[in-house]
């Protein structure tokens, strides 16, 4: 019998119509466009304004444009799987309330939550479905609205991150392109250097925790720095060596968008020239679960069928992992 693997089929990006500058930035805290630039790349992001319109909002332009874009009746979708730190509520799921929002009719939809590897983990479990026979296509869609968790007085956070989504469809492919490898980990000692504190079931909402601010992303950006530069380059290395495979083979890398810094080390250690490196930070800052599909949708047009391609990313928790696959469209 011929193996099956998963493949991405489609992809399809969305972000919100209004920018925030590094100038704008610079007129809400004590920063200014050349510490942002250079300690970290960005130079704006997108933000989703709107009252009541949270993680979903965009999340649906990205599933909506993706059904288009490939051709795909939504009733032909087994399975829907979003990746957010963000959701619109704990619950109901943000995946239940795009799959009904696009029409794809009763069936299985759920949150993954990784942080920054969100996409990752949802990409690597929609494939497990698509590889073993039962599915036959799966959305994996990255959105996160981060303008909602970030404390806009703060300038060591509210540089950082932008808001957006992402969406692929995966399919069965029997020419042994897509997903080849992964690498998934975590460790959940690292778990208070990047945390929304409350909110959840151990710091329920009251006057306190919002007096405290603790219901804003609070990180130890230098602390996570140091995991994320090594733990990313580590297995981006290490997916490749499993591999066989040198900086030459590879077509592009495409990593999480939290620090130009961080992204560069990477591509250093894998050997990879600056010219595969997928690059978004400038213009979209980091969308957490959103930034690998936004890279995808945005150098589209430069992959080739059979490209090997390693995605990369390292995020709260801490979590972190990449992922080999060869271009299938
Ligand atoms: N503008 C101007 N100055 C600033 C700003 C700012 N926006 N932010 C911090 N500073 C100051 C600090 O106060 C500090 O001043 P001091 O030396 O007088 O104390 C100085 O700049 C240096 O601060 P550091 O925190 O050491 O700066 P660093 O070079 O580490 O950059 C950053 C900070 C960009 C946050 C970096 O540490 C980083 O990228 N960390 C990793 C982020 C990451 O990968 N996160 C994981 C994904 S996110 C997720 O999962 C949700």
């Amino acid at each position: 019998m011929t193996k099956i693997t998963a493949a991405i089929t489609g992809v399809q990006g969305y972000v919100p119509e209004d920018i925030l500058s590094n100038a704008d930035l610079a007129k809400l805290v004590d920063t200014n466009d050349e510490w942002i630039t250079s300690r970290t790349g960005i130079k704006q992001r997108h933000i989703l304004k709107g009252e009541g319109k949270g993680t979903s909002v965009m999340a649906i332009e990205a599933v909506k444009g993706l059904l288009a874009k490939t051709n795909t009746n939504p009733e032909e979708i087994d399975l829907l799987i979003c990746a957010t730190i963000s959701p619109d509520h704990f619950f109901p799921a943000t995946a239940n309330i795009i799959a009904h929002a696009v029409g794809i009719p009763q069936v299985g939809s759920y949150d993954i939550a990784a942080a920054c590897s969100g996409f990752l983990n949802a990409l690597t479990t929609g494939a497990m479905f698509i590889e073993s026979g039962r599915y036959k296509k799966v959305v994996v869609v990255g959105a996160d609205k981060m303008s909602s968790i970030v404390d806009y007085s703060d300038r060591t956070t509210c540089v950082l991150f932008g808001d957006g989504a992402g969406a692929v469809l995966l399919e069965a492919n029997y020419e042994g392109l897509g997903i080849q490898d992964f690498i998934l980990k975590s460790d959940g000692a690292g778990a208070n250097h990047l945390i929304q504190k409350a909110g959840g079931s151990a710091y329920p909402p009251t006057h306190e925790t919002i007096d405290n601010k603790w219901h804003y992303i609070h990180q130890e950006g230098q602390a996570v720095f140091k995991f994320a530069v090594t733990r990313m380059a580590d297995v981006s290395a290490e997916i490749m060596e499993r591999n066989n495979l040198t900086g030459d083979d590879i077509a592009f890398l495409v990593p999480h968008q939290a620090n130009k810094r961080i992204i560069d080390a990477t591509a250093n250690r894998m050997g990879v020239g600056p010219e595969k490196v997928m690059m978004t930070i400038q213009k979209y800052g980091n969308t957490t679960a959103a930034t690998i599909p936004l890279c995808l949708w945005d150098y589209e047009s430069q992959l080739k069928k059979g490209d090997n391609l390693i995605l990369a990313a390292f995020g709260g928790g801490f979590t972190w992992g990449s992922i080999y696959l060869k271009w299938a469209i």
